[in-house]
């Protein structure tokens, strides 16, 4: 199973770390010349990967959108033929938004023929590269229509470590899930309690 990232920082490089150690084949779709960050990712999982947008997109059966939302129409304008394809969108339309859509989910599941969900988004990338909290696994959300994606964004989730991989509902359910990434956010930064805190579903 190929899988290319697009937007390979903070969110991107964790997932892209830990998804090599699985052994899942990872491209990453970059922009090049390589930025600063994308430079000290290749030293850790190595410069082969590393491809224009079209031709990771073309090699792979998942793409992983991890960018800012509002560039989303430009990478969609770039990377061909997606039909069939599973998206995975990490982003979060926080401040900037792919206009006139209110996520980079509605933009892709409006304009590409494609399987799409909404995943990795609700916690920080520290969370990702490290899923756990005194030993025990922390949760991952998705939502939308594609159950064909949500099975393969449940199986990427466990493979991170994540203990379960939550179904947060359909594709109206999608900025609910983006309201609950903020909800992390506003603890995490804006109510200071920093970014090693984490979510966990609890049941009796
Ligand atoms: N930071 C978090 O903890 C976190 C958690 C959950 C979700 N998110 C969401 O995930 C997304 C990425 O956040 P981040 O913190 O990972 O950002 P980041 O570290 O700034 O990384 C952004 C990535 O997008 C790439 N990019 C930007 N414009 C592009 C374009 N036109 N074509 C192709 N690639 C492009 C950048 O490439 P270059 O390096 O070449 O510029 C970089 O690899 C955001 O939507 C954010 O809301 C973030």
């Amino acid at each position: 199973m190929t899988i290319t990232i697009i937007g390979s920082g903070n969110v991107g490089g964790a997932l892209a770390q830990q998804w090599i150690k699985k052994g899942y084949n990872v491209l990453i779709g970059s922009q090049f010349p390589l930025s600063e960050k994308n430079i000290k990712l290749a030293t850790q999982i190595g410069e082969d990967r590393f491809t224009t947008v079209a031709n990771a997109v073309k090699q792979s059966e998942i793409i992983l959108i991890a960018t800012p939302p509002e560039v989303i129409g430009e990478i969609a304008g770039s990377w061909g033929d997606v039909s069939g394809k599973i998206i995975i969108d990490a982003t979060n339309s926080i401040g900037k938004k792919p206009d006139p859509y209110p996520t980079v989910y509605h933009y892709l599941s409006d304009t590409c023929n494609a399987e799409v969900v909404k995943a990795f988004n609700t916690t920080g990338y520290e969370n990702i590269l490290d899923p756990f909290y005194n030993g025990e696994p922390i949760d991952m959300l998705m939502a939308g229509d594609s159950e064909k994606a949500k099975k393969t964004a449940e199986e990427l989730a466990l493979a991170c470590g994540f203990g379960k991989c939550y179904d947060f509902g359909k594709g109206d359910k999608v900025e609910l899930l983006e309201k609950f990434a903020l909800s992390w956010i506003n603890l995490a930064i804006i109510q200071g309690m920093g970014r090693d805190i984490a979510f966990r579903i609890v049941k009796r």
